[in-house]
Formats: structure tokens, C-alpha cells, sequence
């Protein structure tokens, strides 16, 4: 059993199979929160919980005089609340109906059962029965009769601990939830590194390393959806934590609407963390008796530093988040026409860069925007998904035929929740977009947002990209969403209901996904936001794949997914191979170095392969053989980080999960005169085992140095046959880069014993 309860229903102990995670209740019925850390045995960890007088932090009312030493403003908990005596951050934040703003939540009683908890119309991580356990721990407001049921649900194997929170108004008078995080965690003594992931639109999840300190600093977003500008996943870790060593703990919040992250470190130098649902735009009305359910986070702890916790990640979103069909399905190979052709394409010319693309070996041709409506430019059409017949020269079912017969697979793109005002749809509905009324919108791109937050608006999403789908021969969708959210109004809710709306659209974004993907389990639906702006553990429970970004060069990516994988899978992210000069930066790279990148990812192309030379039809041909002879250890594999991604030649890792092989990648980042060598520590391998090195993917411009011709014909004699253990801690040091960006593809192979 991974969860321990003492003979008094009071200590919860949780153990994975390297971390422990324990709370206990107080003489008060305070739920304490008493570690996350290594695993431990069951020792009752309130012991390291101190009482002293802390000046201006009060006592609770029945302890005041006998004991001025307890107090919540200092105490570690599982459940903060705001209002009776916690001046710190805190969890929840109610509106009584008398108008004061207090709750105090007391410990009353818990379950623990086989299996997952689920969320129903919110995305959580789910388990077999024998792989998981779920502990209740119920609370109650004495004064209000205002419940909490704390769930904990428990992947041993995984080092995986999730955490959601149902409140339900057992009161008699309404209540107000002005905010209702799905997590707190107090570290007592740690002195803690925080890292997040902040970027923009073509510059998403960029790593940032901070000390937690005195004050509170808080990321998250107000923009409707989980954002480019903050990632909700982040990262606590000891100080000189690195990619190998040191503790780290991980939270990833499974929601893809507004969110907020609070660090505090607080008078007596303890750090809290909260979050979950960004207070800001939420404000949820509870009468007697209703219940709300916030958004779920999974959390993980490694002692061996950031590259395990990855991991740890890594299979809970491919094994415990991703669904359905695709969740295991190899995944195709796609060319994607955006940066081929834009909005000026004809079915015929389509259907010209499918052919080309089924002879390099591409398995998925993907259309994007451009294929329905007046839609020309970003400008319109936005909301009526009937095919441009005139614009194809056929039906939508016929070019998906013309395609298929070429042995393709057909896939399309759709902005469901955008809406133009020079549409049809507008124009039936305007009340359908997200607008207050008297109050000119803020139009993005163009465009404004269809009211997901309404059933009527979902039903007509559902009934027409149900039609699409059932009509033409579709195989995956592009779910992209091209705007943050402004103008928080719905026609269809009460002026004192309006705080619902950024959740509710939520809730009814997960609500015409689910339905989807019921209804088409053959689909592949690919998430995206102008490239990554919706890129969190949320979306991939419905979409197990998202486009990490618009940005498509391949040295921008490096940063990218390096950000991106700290939290996310491989098989998560979408990267394609594109034109050079590149449309985003202008940069000029390497075909094998824009292979070699995309490889990191889902993979794909995105250019015109009809204007290739032979030569790059030749390596494009080569990179496809590449990535499906490594697909399995490229997807599933244990994913390693052997460089940060400023490093001069950054480098990454995929090893079997044996150690029997693994494929180490590399690109010169930064060219430099007598430039010093790299040398990679290779990680995953049996340190008793031989190895051999051979360079994959061959560079198809030769080097103009006689001596770099030479080091390479000698490079791989040189490295055979060295251990498992040497190339750990020796390391292997990597050919040389002669021009900038090149890359390097090197696979390891276990030789047989004795040769
Ligand atoms: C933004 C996406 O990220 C792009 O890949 C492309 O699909 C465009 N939208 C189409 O409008």
C-alpha cells in the first residue's frame, strides 16, 4: 500500500517509490502539512513542526490564553485559507453571505480507496486499479459548515502524487468562492531554487532560475488560456541542484485557462506554494449544496536531480495523461502546408506537394487554415467551417480522397473557438462572440472569441466539425487558437455570475474536446495556440500532441524545447523541418541540423518540397529512414539533457530504457575561432557494457578542411568500444563542428560480449 494511516485516522502518510509525502492533524484538526521530500519510513514527521510566540502572528480563539506559541500564520498546512489568522498566501479565499471573508477549515474525517479518482469535465491523470490509490481528506468550516474533500491520488511506481479539491457549500446561506487553489505546499527549512518557464509568441518556455526569497512572486496568466507568457509547471529545487544530483520537486497543473503560481518565503524564512485557478477573473457562486471541483496538479520529487524528475514527467503524460488511440499509436510522419504556401494554395497545388511529400515518405498531409469560409488572409471567414469548394476545385471529401489514394493520411485545421466578424456565423450570431455590451472588443489577429463558456455555442461546434470530420477522410485535426482572451462577458450568464466565465469557457473547451474525441477516436488531434500558447498537461489529456511553437528555426528551437521538455515529453511536441531562410528569424541552417531538431519532437515537414533540389530530396528521404529506425527510442525513450540549451554545442540524449543503446544529438550553437572541443557525459548506458559510436545522418555539404575530413574518418574507430562507465564519466567528446550550426546524430550500440 502506498498510503499509510495511523491507528487514529490522524497522520497520511504517501509513499511513491522515492519520495514520501505526509500531513497530519492537529490537537486542533489543523491539517498539517509535514513533509515532501526523500523516501522515509513512517515516522511521524510533526516533530520537526515548532511553537514559539511569534509576535503580531495571533492564536486561534480557544488557544489564545493557554497558548500563545500556536499560530496559523506560521504553521506548515495543507489547506491554507484566508481570513482567520494565515497572513500568508493562501488556498482559498470564500465571500460569506454576511460579506466577510473568512474560512477556517478543520480536519474531519477521510477514505482511502483502490484506484484513481477522476474529475468529471476536467482533465486528470488516470491509473489502473492496481496502479494507484486515491486517500479523501475531508474538512469542514465549523462556523459556515463550508467542505473540503482534499483528493490525493498516488502512483507508486511512477513517483507521481496528484492533488484536487472539491468544496461543497454544507452551509444553509450562499457562498462565494473568490479563490480556490488546488494546492499548498509549506517547506519549513529548505533554502530553494524556483525555476519557470516565461516566454512570448515564437519565443515560448524559457527556463528561469531564481532563488525563492523574502516576498511573494507569482506567475501565471489572465489571458483565457494557459498562455506563451508563463507555463504552469514549475519546479522547486535545492540550490546546487543540477541535471543529476539534488532534490528537486516538480507541480504541474493539469488546466488550460488562467492560472496563478504564488511563491512566498515568508517571516520565519519557510517558503509556501500555491496554486491553481488565477483568482483575478474568478469569482464562483456556491449555493447550499453545490460543489465546485478545481483542476487537478501532479506533482513528483527526485533526489537525483532535474533530469529524473523530467522523466518522472515524461511517462506520466505519455502512460497516465494521453488517451485513447493515439495516446501509444506510432504517429505519423507530417508535412503541414502553412509555411508552404500560407492562404494561396488551390487543391491542385496541394495535392502537387502531397505527391512529392509521399515520395520523400511523409505518412500525414496536413492542410491548415486557409480551407474554408472567405478566407484569404486572417482577416475572415473565421467560424464558418464549410469548405471553399471554389478555392479547392472539389469538396472537401474529394481532395481528402485525392490524398489518401496517394497512401496518405489527410488531416485539417481548425480555429473552433475563433470567431470573425466578416463571417456567416458572426453575422447569424453576434452574440455569440466574447464582447461587453457598450464596449468596443479588443480585437487580436483580427478576430474576436466565440463564447465557449455557453452550451448552445459548444452544441454548433460540435454538430459542425462533426460534420467535417464524418464527411472528408480525416485522420487529425489542428486544434490552434489564435488570441488571448479579453472582454470577460457572457450574454448567457447573470451580471452576479460573471466571475464564471473564464472557467466556464474552460469547462466547455474540455466539454467539445471530450466530445470529439469520443465521437472520432481515430483522430489525432494535434493542440495548438499560435504555436505554443496552450501548451500544459491539461490540453494533452485531449490532445496528445501540441505544436510547441510558431517559431520553426532550428537554434530558437533548441531553446524552446529545451524549456519545453523540462516538463513535457518528446512525443508532446510538435516540431517540423522548414524552409531556410528561415520565416521567423531569417536564419540560415543546415537541412541535417533542421532534421536533427525536429527529431526532438513529434516530427515533420513544413515547405514546399516541390521546390527541393535532388539533394535535399535525397536527405529529406535519409531523415525520414532516421527518425523511423530510432521512432521507438526517439518517443519512449529515457530522455536526457547533456547540455543547457546556451551551451556552444547543445547536445541531448535519447537512451533505451535497457541501456542496450541510445542516440545522442548535438548542434553547434555558437562558432568559434579554435574553437575547444565538447565532451558530453553519456547517461542511461550499463556502465559494464561496450559501446560502439557511429555517426548517423551524413552531412551533405563536405567540409573544406582536409584535417576535419580526416578526424572524422577517424572519430569512430577511436570511440569503439568504450564502456558504459567511461562514456558516463569520461564522457564521449563529439566530432567537430566546422561550420556553424551543423549538427551531429551519433548512435550507440552495445556490443556483443567480448568484441
Ligand atoms: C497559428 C499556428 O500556430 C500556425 O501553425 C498556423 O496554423 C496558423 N495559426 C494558421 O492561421
Amino acid at each position: 500500500m502506498s498510503v499509510s494511516v495511523d491507528p487514529n485516522g490522524r497522520l497520511f502518510t504517501i509513499h511513491t517509490k522515492c519520495s514520501t509525502y505526509q500531513m497530519k492533524a492537529d490537537s486542533q484538526n489543523v491539517l498539517l502539512h509535514t513533509y515532501y521530500g526523500p523516501r522515509i519510513d513512517g515516522t511521524d514527521m510533526s516533530y520537526t513542526v515548532t511553537y514559539a510566540d511569534r509576535g503580531f502572528s495571533g492564536n486561534p480563539y480557544e488557544l489564545g490564553v493557554k497558548d500563545k506559541r500556536y499560530s496559523l500564520d506560521v504553521l506548515p498546512q495543507e489547506m491554507s485559507c484566508f481570513g482567520t489568522g494565515d497572513y500568508r498566501v493562501t488556498g482559498l479565499r470564500v465571500r460569506n453571505a454576511d460579506g466577510s471573508r473568512a474560512a477556517d477549515l478543520r480536519y474531519t474525517g477521510y477514505t482511502l480507496e483502490k484506484g484513481k479518482y477522476s474529475l468529471p469535465g476536467l482533465p486528470a491523470v488516470h491509473a489502473a486499479d492496481d496502479e494507484a490509490e486515491t486517500l479523501t481528506v475531508r474538512m469542514e468550516d465549523p462556523a459556515t459548515h463550508l467542505q473540503a474533500e482534499l483528493l490525493y491520488g498516488v502512483l507508486e511506481d511512477q513517483d507521481i502524487i496528484t492533488r484536487a479539491v472539491r468544496i461543497t457549500n454544507g452551509g444553509e446561506a450562499p457562498v462565494a468562492l473568490e479563490k480556490a487553489a488546488s494546492l499548498n505546499v509549506d517547506w519549513q527549512f529548505d533554502s530553494l531554487h524556483q525555476i519557470t518557464f516565461q516566454g512570448r509568441h515564437c519565443m515560448e518556455r524559457n527556463l528561469v532560475r531564481n532563488p525563492v526569497d523574502h516576498g511573494v512572486r507569482s506567475i501565471g496568466s489572465v489571458r483565457g488560456t494557459s498562455s506563451h507568457h508563463y507555463n504552469p509547471f514549475t519546479i522547486f529545487c535545492q540550490p546546487s541542484a543540477t541535471e543529476t544530483a539534488g532534490e528537486c520537486w516538480g507541480f504541474s497543473l493539469l488546466y488550460s485557462g488562467e492560472f496563478q503560481m504564488e511563491t512566498e518565503m515568508e517571516q520565519m524564512g519557510q517558503t509556501r506554494f500555491v496554486c491553481g485557478i488565477h483568482p483575478d477573473n474568478f469569482d464562483w457562486p456556491l449555493a447550499p449544496g453545490e460543489t465546485f471541483t478545481t483542476p487537478e496538479v501532479m506533482m513528483s520529487f527526485s533526489d537525483a536531480g532535474l533530469g529524473k524528475l523530467s522523466r518522472n514527467f515524461h511517462t506520466a503524460i505519455r502512460e497516465h495523461i494521453c488517451r485513447g488511440e493515439w495516446a501509444k499509436k506510432r504517429r505519423p510522419v507530417l508535412l503541414n502546408n502553412w509555411e508552404a504556401t500560407y492562404f494561396d494554395f488551390t487543391g491542385d497545388k496541394l495535392v502537387s506537394i502531397a505527391e512529392e511529400a509521399k515520395r520523400l515518405g511523409v505518412e500525414l498531409f496536413v492542410l491548415d487554415d486557409g480551407w474554408f469560409g472567405k478566407r484569404d488572409d486572417d482577416n475572415s471567414g473565421l467560424g464558418d467551417w464549410f469548405p471553399n469548394e471554389k478555392k479547392l476545385g472539389c469538396t472537401l471529401r474529394e481532395l481528402g480522397r485525392r490524398i489518401t489514394d496517394l497512401g496518405l493520411l489527410f488531416g485539417t485545421w481548425f480555429e473552433p473557438e475563433g470567431i470573425s466578424e466578416d463571417s456567416d456565423l458572426y453575422r447569424a450570431h453576434p452574440d455569440w462572440a466574447v464582447q461587453i455590451p457598450g464596449r468596443a472588443p479588443n480585437l487580436s489577429r483580427n478576430q474576436l472569441i466565440l463564447d465557449f463558456s455557453r452550451a448552445d455555442v459548444q452544441d454548433y461546434i460540435i454538430q459542425r466539425m462533426s460534420a467535417v470530420l464524418s464527411d472528408a477522410p480525416v485522420s487529425y485535426v489542428k486544434w490552434d487558437f489564435n488570441r488571448s482572451v479579453c472582454d470577460k462577458f457572457s450574454g448567457a450568464l447573470p451580471a452576479h455570475r460573471m466571475g464564471e466565465f473564464a472557467h466556464r469557457y474552460v469547462l466547455g473547451l474540455y466539454r467539445v474536446l471530450e466530445t470529439l474525441n469520443e465521437r472520432f477516436p481515430h483522430v489525432l488531434f494535434e493542440g495548438c495556440s499560435g504555436g505554443g500558447g496552450r501548451f500544459d498537461a491539461g490540453m494533452l489529456y485531449y490532445t496528445p500532441q501540441i505544436w510547441c511553437s510558431d517559431n520553426t528555426d532550428a537554434v530558437n528551437r533548441l531553446t524552446i524545447q529545451y524549456g519545453t521538455s523540462f516538463g513535457y515529453p518528446v512525443s508532446s511536441m510538435g516540431a517540423h523541418v522548414s524552409a531556410v531562410p528561415n520565416h521567423q528569424t531569417g536564419r540560415v541552417t543546415p537541412l541535417q541540423t533542421r532534421g536533427t531538431v525536429a527529431m526532438a519532437g513529434t516530427f515533420g515537414y513544413e515547405l514546399d518540397v516541390t521546390k527541393l533540389t535532388d539533394a535535399g530530396k535525397a536527405e529529406i528521404r535519409e531523415q525520414i529512414a532516421c527518425f523511423q529506425r530510432f521512432y521507438d527510442l526517439i518517443q519512449s525513450g529515457d530522455y536526457y539533457r547533456l547540455t543547457s540549451c546556451d551551451a556552444p554545442c547543445v547536445a541531448w540524449e535519447f537512451a533505451a530504457e535497457d541501456g542496450g543503446e541510445a542516440l545522442v544529438s548535438a548542434v553547434g550553437n555558437r562558432m568559434e575561432g579554435n574553437a575547444p572541443p565538447s565532451n558530453v557525459k553519456i547517461q542511461g548506458l550499463q556502465p559494464d557494457a561496450r559501446y560502439e559510436a557511429k555517426i548517423c545522418l551524413t552531412e551533405q555539404t563536405p567540409a573544406p578542411m582536409a584535417w576535419f575530413q580526416k578526424e572524422l574518418e577517424t572519430w569512430e574507430k577511436r570511440n569503439r568500444g568504450l564502456s558504459g562507465a567511461a562514456l558516463r564519466n569520461g564522457g564521449l567528446t563529439l566530432p567537430p563542428i566546422w561550420r556553424e550550426y551543423q549538427a551531429w546524430q551519433i548512435h550507440l550500440t552495445r556490443l556483443p560480449e567480448g568484441r
